[in-house]
């Protein structure tokens, strides 16, 4: 995005932003300098970064077309981010024009952005919605216009759980999501995984880790292991080949990400009993 492009008010672009730094990493246009720069910091301390937002992109991608095969035409998906190609309603409606689909975005600058990509599209909305606040998104009037709760729904929070931290309690905003839908649905889950000499916390502080902090203008996200990802499914079933790096998730072609990273990124999808 250039400078001079209208910005929606009460956005600091100068400060930067987790959605569009991805989005930059993605090859998107919806970034500003500040982004850019934060950016070029993650890219020093982890070069495949970029890679690995393709791949999270191209799971994304794989998991939906999965649960599409499996019937399920309603989706939700939280921290959605920026629109960029090939976006959950695409894949899904590829599949069934009728598919529905809402984004849930806290961002502002993400909910002003995708609700101008898709005014045109009935069977699509886009709310500005926290995973920490589930009550009030599940409650959202567009979000139960389209989506039919006793019916299976996917739930996508897709590289989203790493950027909030444990004392928020996203655990059990989790488990009110997972409550809240009909047997037959399926959680779609991907979350960084950190080399333990690079986590937080660990003396003294890699220059990787203390990069990627200032990047992203926090320190790096709760570190997570397999086992706590999986957490988040609950009792649902976590299908196979469990939690795994994204691109050994089903996957249909060639791997871009060299194994070296020092940050990774891992999935699962699980499905309600
Ligand atoms: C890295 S992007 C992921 C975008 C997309 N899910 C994907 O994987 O391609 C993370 C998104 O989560 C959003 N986000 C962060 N915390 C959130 C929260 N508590 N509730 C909803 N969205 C959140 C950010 O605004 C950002 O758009």
């Amino acid at each position: 995005m250039a400078e001079s492009d209208t910005v929606p008010s009460g956005i600091d672009v100068s400060v930067p932003n987790v959605a569009r730094i991805y989005d930059y990493l993605l090859g998107g246009k919806d970034n500003f300098a500040a982004d850019r720069e934060s950016a070029a910091l993650a890219l020093r301390a982890v070069p495949q970064m970029r890679s690995l937002a393709l791949e999270n992109r191209r799971f994304l991608n794989r998991a939906v077309r999965f649960c599409t095969e499996a019937g399920v035409r309603q989706f939700i998906d939280v921290g959605a981010g920026l629109p960029t190609q090939d976006n959950v309603h695409q894949v899904a409606q590829r599949a069934d024009p009728d598919a529905r689909v809402v984004y849930a975005d806290n961002d502002a600058v993400v909910v002003s952005h995708g609700r101008a990509l898709l005014a045109e599209d009935r069977q699509t909305a886009v709310i500005r919605g926290d995973l920490l606040a589930p009550e009030e998104l599940l409650d959202n009037p567009e979000l139960r216009a389209l989506i039919d709760l006793d019916q299976p729904v996917v739930l996508l929070l897709v590289a989203l759980l790493h950027f909030i931290p444990v004392e928020s309690g996203p655990d059990a905003c989790v488990a009110r999501l997972r409550d809240a839908v009909a047997p037959g649905s399926y959680l779609v889950v991907s979350h960084s995984e950190v080399a333990p000499e690079h986590a937080v916390g660990t003396t003294p502080l890699s220059e990787e880790t203390r990069l990627l902090g200032q990047a992203y203008n926090r320190p790096m996200g709760p570190v997570r292991s397999r086992a706590e990802i999986a957490e988040f499914f609950g009792d649902w079933e976590v299908l196979e080949p469990g939690v795994t790096e994204v691109w050994n998730w089903r996957p249909e072609t060639e791997s871009f990400v060299s194994p070296s990273s020092i940050v990774s990124m891992v999935g699962a999808v699980g499905r309600k009993r």
